[in-house]
């Protein structure tokens, strides 16, 4: 089910007439769009030279968590571990920010570009465990195919 998307990410990264701003805003809804148990989809990046993350383009409901410091929530220790979080229970998490009651599992994936960490796309799903390595791995397609173009 994912597979299939790998291509169309690959159309979206490479369609230089689209501002990058939007290719990223296409990425978003081709994912939350086309995965039944993505329902949240979004990119953080590190704020400037702040020890904090800045809410980029995203598909789903509005958040109030478009700052997040670095350390706090899922989001913030991926900016610190640089490794994959899988959550498959987002209640059984104490260091989490809670976007909507609805979110029932999380997945965050760290974004490199030259070998750092400059963000991670985060994907909130209203689904329990839903996630597992194929997300994994087509995830880090997704970002290694964005980071050619930041
Ligand atoms: N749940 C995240 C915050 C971001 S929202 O999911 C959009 C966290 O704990 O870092």
């Amino acid at each position: 089910m994912l597979s299939p998307l790998r291509p169309k990410i690959e159309a979206i990264v490479n369609n230089e007439n689209v501002e990058i701003k939007i290719r990223l805003q296409q990425i978003c809804d081709l994912l939350r769009e086309n995965i039944s148990y993505y329902d949240w989809v979004g990119f953080y990046f590190k704020n400037g030279t702040k020890d904090e993350l800045k809410l980029g383009p995203y598909s789903g409901e509005p958040t109030d968590h478009t700052i997040i410091p670095f350390g706090k929530g899922i989001c913030g220790q991926v900016a610190l571990s640089n490794e994959n979080f899988v959550v498959p229970d987002v209640k059984a998490q104490d260091n989490y920010i809670a976007c909507s009651i609805n979110v029932k599992a999380e997945i965050v994936v760290p974004l490199f570009v030259n070998g750092e960490n400059i963000g991670q796309i985060d994907i909130d799903s209203n689904t329990a465990d839903p996630f597992n390595k194929d997300d994994e791995e087509f995830l880090e397609f997704v970002n290694k195919e964005v980071a050619k173009i930041l």
